[in-house]
């Protein structure tokens, strides 16, 4: 294996074809709901090392396993909490991923250590018909390069990854285009969101019947001095907040504007998106990291984009755009 090797990236809707990859320790990238992922038998360490290489990760961040139900997935997860159990019952296939306790069979490497795994089924016909011809899970992070914005198609997986990776199972645009809720059980085993998703707070906490807390985990919030492109984010700087407030701090500059709702007035069209013409968050989300990828291609010198409402997928929303921005921080 070499990171030299270039591959002629295809793409289409061969199953088979996908899982002879994989079984070969290829990665292929694979429709979800959320986002495409990058996938490789998590068994297989040096199929993983492969994803880390292609998407070029600074470190060995953990990977989130994929699965066909709730039964496979106790095969390599244990002591399940009954809340997890409840949860996989409600969402799963889903946009939910629970970090629970792996089994010895799981690599360190596909966890960076830790002793639980992030799983999750995933609602896509086509991967979970590959998963099932497949006696390994798969281990797969968003299909991007790293540092940039997730895709949300196979077009925009092949413009990050072409000449990287063998076969692009083509699943169409990704129905929820945000990633999934990761939900895990801390040492005194109280709920805990670690990254906001596709599934809201409030819908775990009916589920449930008791308020979760959110902590944002390490490895999603990395801090390094200097102009600092971070996690998700476009090529061109991003600056998030009240668009017309923006637009006088960058009067000198081309924006290129990603409104909520509604069009700025006195501004030209061709220079701006809305995430949803209907105020419907679900649609936001979808739309949210494809307009990004179509904002970055505009040659602006600045993108600003508006929050959504602070309410359900809105919150997940405004956490993408949050890590999107570029920040300037003090060199140290
Ligand atoms: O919707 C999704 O979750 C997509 C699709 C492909 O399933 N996947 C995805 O993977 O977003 P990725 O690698 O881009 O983000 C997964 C995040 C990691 O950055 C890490 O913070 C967390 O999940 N994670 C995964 N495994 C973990 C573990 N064992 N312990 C703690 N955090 C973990
Ligand atoms: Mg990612």
């Amino acid at each position: 294996m070499s990171i030299n090797t270039e591959y002629n990236t295809n793409i289409g809707i061969d199953v088979e074809y996908a899982a002879a990859l994989l079984r070969d320790g290829e990665t292929v990238a694979i429709p979800t709901e959320t986002v495409y992922g990058l996938a490789a038998n998590a068994l297989n360490e040096d199929a993983v090392v492969k994803i880390y290489e292609v998407k070029q990760r600074p470190q060995f961040n953990p990977l989130i396993i994929h699965v066909d139900s709730f039964t496979s997935a106790l095969r390599w997860v244990q002591n399940v909490p009954e809340e997890a159990r409840l949860l996989a019952e409600k969402f799963w296939p889903g946009a939910l991923t629970l970090l629970l306790d792996k089994r010895d069979l799981i690599p360190d490497l596909v966890t960076a250590g830790n002793k639980k795994v992030a799983i999750r089924v995933p609602d896509h016909p086509l991967t979970i018909k590959l998963i099932k011809q497949l006696d390994f899970p798969l281990a797969a992070p968003s299909a991007n390069p790293s540092g940039y914005v997730s895709p949300t198609g196979a077009a925009h997986v092949y413009a990050g990854l072409k000449g990287k990776i063998p076969y692009i199972l083509d699943g169409g645009e990704c129905t929820i285009g945000l990633e999934s809720t990761i939900v895990g059980w801390d040492e005194e085993g109280r709920t805990t969101i670690y990254r906001l998703g596709g599934i809201g707070k409030e819908e775990i906490e009916k589920v449930i019947g008791h308020e979760v807390r959110i902590v944002k985990s390490i490895t999603e919030n990395p801090a390094t001095p200097g102009m600092l492109k971070s996690h998700y984010a476009t090529t061109t700087p991003l600056h998030a907040g009240g668009i017309a407030d923006l637009l006088k701090i960058f009067s000198d500059k081309k924006c290129v504007l990603i409104n909520y709702n509604q069009y700025q007035p006195n501004y030209p069209n061709e220079l701006q998106y809305i995430l949803t013409p209907h105020n419907n968050l679900h649609d936001a989300a979808k739309n949210l990291f494809k307009i990004m990828r179509e904002a970055d291609l505009h040659n602006a010198d600045v993108i600003l984009a508006e929050y959504a409402p602070s309410e359900g997928l809105g919150l997940a929303i405004n956490d993408r755009i949050e890590r999107a921005k570029w920040e300037w921080k003090k060199e140290i």
